[in-house]
């Protein structure tokens, strides 16, 4: 069975550059990407490409050589589920708001929507791939929505999870560790797997396609967000001992990671990690695990999430203790709000947590990223403070202490601390013995990050904390 016209519906972090990807590495395939999002879908189709939706290394020459040839943005939904052969749905599925598992399960209202949607329009057999991170059998659910149509017409689903990281998005997508397929185990079910193989075949080594049962694709990938996270918690927590014992957590964190067995990577001591993701994905393995009464094995992925916690309010408080217990009225210049450096994606970032509590404490914020802007810095704010029942004017009124600034040299005048709290690049190569000339005395950095030379900085004359490094030697 060969695929010429697929469409995603959901244009986000994972629709449109894996679609971009597969657009240019599969000329002969015509790619549409979908969503009801207008303002979304113009910024793809914007000619300057400096404006799309989306920053990730190398993804706009990839949009500047397809778009308009094989890969296409739109709003029109129905048409393009109509004319596709293959429909990926790459929609959110946020934490669970309201009602029965509420702060812990998944939010399938989205992915209902589209399965409804691709049952009420499709005219001929489909198949269905879950691009989404989904709860295991959550396959089984659209089965039977796609199968209560009334009409004859056969779908096949298949789980194929998205396994980049922002940042880094589009060579992950060209060198993908592995390309994860569920799909049933019947005649029809094979035959739909193979098709989308052979769209992977394209630029991805036969070895690296790993095919399973549908259950096991997506439960692998709750799994395995959850081990990275674990990761982060593990070495986190090590943190909070190194600072009290006169260990360093680079030095623990290299020893440990030489171990062929363990290995080096996502080994970085850090704020505590962000993004829509982990933090989402362990939630809805804790509330899997309750659901079906593993309460031992609920409680201890919580724990990955407990600690991620614990960093978040252990860094500030030690801000706030470190300048003489109080920031009431002090400014505060935050580097970084991105939740790790090279997006324009701040979901679920440190900085947002971080300047909530500084600000309930008194400090004017001063807020300096390179690719996240003033109106999503704000909506971040607005959104907690809405969600914790905030009224308008206390929201206008906390909005009024923070300051979106422009540059980082805008960001530091008359600053008492500067706080590092995503690691781009560029905050590594600043002047330093100028910025501490603008700032009051003393001057502090901390360093959530682990980016700045301590040892240079102290000379200069600033106060130093870095994560995991003891103040004891
Ligand atoms: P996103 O919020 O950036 O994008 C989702 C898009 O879907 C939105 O633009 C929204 O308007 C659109 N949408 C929702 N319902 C729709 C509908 N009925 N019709 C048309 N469009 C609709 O989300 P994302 O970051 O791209 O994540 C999507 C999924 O992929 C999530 O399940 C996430 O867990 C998973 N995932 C994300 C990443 C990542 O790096 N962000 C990586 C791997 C997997
Ligand atoms: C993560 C996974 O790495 C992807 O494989 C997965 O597809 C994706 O989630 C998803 O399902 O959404 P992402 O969240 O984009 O990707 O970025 P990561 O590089 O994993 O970083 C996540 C957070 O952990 C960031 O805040 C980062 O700064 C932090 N981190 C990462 C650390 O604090 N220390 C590390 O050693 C690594």
């Amino acid at each position: 069975m060969k695929i010429s016209k697929i469409c995603c519906i959901g244009a986000g972090y994972v629709g449109g550059p894996t679609m971009a990807v597969i657009a240019q590495q599969c000329p002969d395939l015509i790619v549409t990407v979908v969503d009801l999002n207008k303002d979304r879908i113009n910024a793809w189709n914007n000619p300057d490409l400096s404006k799309l939706p989306i920053y990730e290394p190398g993804l706009s020459a990839i949009v500047n050589d397809c778009r308009g040839r094989n890969l296409f943005f739109s709003n029109d939904v129905d048409k393009a589920i109509f004319e596709s052969e293959m429909i990926f749905m790459a929609v959110n599925t946020p934490t669970k708001t309201y009602g029965e598992g509420k702060g812990m399960a998944a939010d399938l209202t989205y992915v209902e929507k589209c399965a409804r949607q691709i049952a009420k329009v499709s005219k001929n057999d489909k198949i269905v791939v879950e691009k989404s991170t989904l709860p295991v059998r959550t396959a089984e659910t659209i089965k039977s929505i796609l199968s209560s149509n009334g009409n004859k017409i056969k779908f096949e689903v298949l789980s194929n999870p998205e396994f980049l990281a922002e940042g880094t998005a589009i060579q992950d997508l060209y060198k993908s560790d592995r390309v994860l397929i569920g799909g049933d185990q019947t005649k029809s079910g094979k035959i739909a797997v193979k098709a989308l193989v052979d769209i992977y075949l394209n630029w991805v080594n036969i070895e690296k396609i790993v095919t399973t049962n549908l259950w096991s694709s997506e439960l692998s990938k709750l799994v395995s967000n959850a081990f990275l996270a674990q990761r982060i918690s593990s070495i986190n927590s090590i943190s909070a001992l190194c600072e009290v014992t006169g260990a360093d957590i680079q030095d623990v964190s290299i020893a440990v990671g030489k171990d062929s067995r363990i290995g080096h990577k996502f080994l970085n001591a850090s704020v505590g990690f962000g993004g829509s993701c982990f933090q989402k994905d362990i939630l809805n393995l804790v509330y899997l695990c309750q659901y079906y009464g593993l309460h031992e094995v609920a409680s201890y992925w919580k724990g990955v999430i407990d600690i991620n916690d614990y960093q978040k309010s252990r860094f500030t408080n030690i801000i706030i203790s470190s300048l003489f217990k109080t920031v009431n009225n002090k400014n505060i210049t935050f580097f970084g709000w991105a939740f790790k450096k090279d997006t324009n994606d701040s979901r679920e970032s440190a900085a947002i947590y971080i300047c909530d509590k500084l600000i309930e404490e008194g400090s004017n914020i001063f807020v300096y990223d390179p690719k996240v802007s003033k109106s999503k810095i704000e909506s971040d704010l607005i959104n907690l403070w809405e969600s914790k029942q905030f009224s308008s004017s206390e929201v206008k009124r906390r909005l009024k202490k923070v300051t979106v600034c422009n540059s980082s040299e805008d960001a530091i005048k008359k600053s008492h601390a500067i706080v590092v709290l995503t690691e781009w690049d560029e905050f590594k190569y600043l002047d330093f013995e100028k910025i501490y000339i603008n700032m009051e005395k003393p001057s502090f950095i901390f360093d959530g990050r682990k980016i700045l030379d301590k040892i240079k900085l102290e000379k200069i004359g600033f106060k130093c904390y870095e994560i995991g490094k003891s103040e004891l030697l």
